[in-house]
């Protein structure tokens, strides 16, 4: 037993030994991994990112060896040859990475007078991921069109963000993309419709086209896409009704078709995207049939936007399944009726509630006032009306997390809306003295045990129902 452990010492020596040979050997490797063209390639492309750095002069060796941060090689493999198969025989740029991040991401600095060098679709076959951030920003750069050329056959990340001046159709930077698997442009100037083609993107599970100029529909192939989990269209001049294939997007967890011209109805089968967490759909000119009901049957829901959109109706009662919402946006939407005590009842983790400029009146419900988890609750130019029911201690967090203005009939008492307050409360009108408080009001209550019991206390329904309930004790202690 005793020479186990000197054994097994030994063996790791030797194991140590043998790795230190093999890596040695790799570093000895005559010839240089990454070949003159593509080597040359890349200092091609970087001079037209950045002319002022001296590439060649800074990375005179194997790019793969050693090249900036952002160039990124891999080995390949490529005769299945037995005996030289622990050697990588070659190696190719998988990875371009342009224009400087962080400290963390220090990938080539981009230049104002940047282009975008057509290498780049031509000398790199083996490339997996391209990302520009922040790089044609001054000068107008066109994407070229590649649509049928045979770029992107193993492009697996396309990324575009805050590149203003890059201009040119959508279609055309749609290569053949059988394996990618995200398509980001965010915040550049690429204009033209969704192309058909989008459908043959089989394996794409991200589709972020936001802050662009683009135009047209969301065409029916794109229902196709089995894997996507986010779709982001917004902010672009998309218009027309958004199909009901879209419910076909099964394993979809965002979807953000926020300001844009979309309009009709909104489709019914959203109800099938059972896993969606993140829904937006305002600032679009959806109108007229109200919230949709189906909502309340997306458990999963985590966040949902409407606002800017003429829905019109009442709050519906949706909220029992959906106690995992953290925020919801309803501002002028042409809201009428009474704010439901459900949502304060069920929505329990709720950060974030937006009904502002809408039509909304009688009582903001008591339940609202005391959620455990608000960061702003907006009420903003309603009609709501009666006596906020404030104690000393949650004065400070309503007035700093409620917004209240430009509803005539709410009132604060006296003594609340001290001096100090120069928030939310400050603008309230005082209520009359003769407004009776209800004493119930001013209990402050965090467990769902004591909010029901409330609830019972202050619904006409629960006090019949005590009043039953004390009649049958009368009668069986008779
Ligand atoms: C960019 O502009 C600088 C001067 O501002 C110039 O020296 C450089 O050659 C230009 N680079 C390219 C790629 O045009
Ligand atoms: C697209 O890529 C596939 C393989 O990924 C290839 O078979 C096909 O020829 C390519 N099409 C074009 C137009 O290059
Ligand atoms: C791109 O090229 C293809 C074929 O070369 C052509 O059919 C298509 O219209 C072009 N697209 C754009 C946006 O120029
Ligand atoms: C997509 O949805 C539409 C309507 O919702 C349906 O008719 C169609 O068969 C679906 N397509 C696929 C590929 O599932
Ligand atoms: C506001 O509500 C009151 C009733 O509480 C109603 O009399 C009044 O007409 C409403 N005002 C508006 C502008 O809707
Ligand atoms: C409160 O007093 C004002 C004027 O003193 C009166 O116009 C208003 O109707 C009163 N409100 C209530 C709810 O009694």
């Amino acid at each position: 037993m005793a020479t186990f452990p000197s054994s097994s010492s030994g063996f790791a020596f030797i194991l140590l030994f043998l790795m230190t040979l093999l890596s040695s050997l790799i570093v000895s490797h005559q010839q240089p991994l990454l070949d003159s063209t593509e080597q040359d390639s890349v200092y091609e492309v970087l001079s037209s990112i950045n002319s002022a750095i001296p590439w060649r002069t800074l990375f005179p060796d194997d790019l793969c060896l050693s090249a900036p941060h952002g160039i990124v090689c891999d080995y390949f493999f490529e005769q299945p040859n037995y005996v030289s198969s622990t050697l990588p025989q070659t190696a190719h740029v998988t990875e371009l990475n342009f224009g400087y991040v962080s400290d963390y991401t220090p990938n080539p600095p981009c230049s104002p007078n940047s282009t975008l060098n057509s290498l780049l679709f031509t000398s790199f076959k083996y490339l997996r991921k391209l990302f520009f951030y922040k790089c044609f920003t001054e000068t107008t750069v066109v994407v070229p069109n590649v649509s049928s050329s045979s770029f992107g056959a193993n492009l697996e990340e396309l990324v575009f963000v805050e590149n203003p001046t890059l201009v040119g159709s959508l279609s055309g930077i749609i290569g053949n993309f059988t394996n990618l698997r995200r398509l980001v442009l965010t915040g550049n100037g690429v204009s033209g419709n969704i192309p058909d083609r989008i459908g043959d993107l089989v394996n794409i599970e991200e589709i972020t086209l936001s802050r662009n100029h683009l135009t047209g529909n969301v065409p029916f192939s794109l229902s196709k896409l089995k894997k996507l989990r986010i779709l982001d269209l917004s902010q672009n001049h998309f218009d027309g009704n958004v199909p009901e294939s879209i419910g076909n997007l099964s394993q979809i967890l965002k979807l953000d078709l926020s300001f844009n011209g979309f309009f009709g109805k909104i489709p019914y089968s959203l109800v099938n995207l059972q896993i969606l967490e993140f829904l937006d759909l305002s600032f679009n000119r959806f109108g007229n049939f109200g919230v949709p009901l189906f909502l309340g049957e997306m458990p999963r829901l985590k966040e949902m936007y409407f606002s800017g959109n003429l829905l019109g109706g009442h709050i519906p009662e949706i909220w029992e399944k959906l106690g995992g919402i953290s925020g919801i946006g309803f501002s002028d939407m042409g809201l009428v009726g009474k704010i439901p005590p459900s949502m304060g009842v069920y929505l329990r983790n709720l950060c974030y509630l937006r009904l502002d400029n809408n039509k909304l009146e009688g009582e903001v419900p008591e339940e609202l006032w005391f959620l455990e988890f608000v960061n702003e609750i907006n009420l903003e130019n309603n009609n709501l009306s009666g006596r906020i029911p404030l104690s000393a201690t949650f004065t400070a967090k309503v007035d700093e997390k409620f917004k209240l203005q430009g509803n005539s009939g709410l009132c604060i008492d006296e003594g609340f809306g001290s001096s100090k307050n120069e928030g939310s409360l400050e603008k309230l009108k005082l209520c009359n003295k003769s407004d009776i408080p209800n004493p119930v009001l001013f209990k402050e209550y965090n467990s769902v045990s004591s909010l029901s019991s409330v609830q019972v206390l202050s619904s006409p329904h629960g006090l019949i129902t005590l009043g039953f309930y004390f009649l049958l004790l009368w009668y069986v202690q008779r």
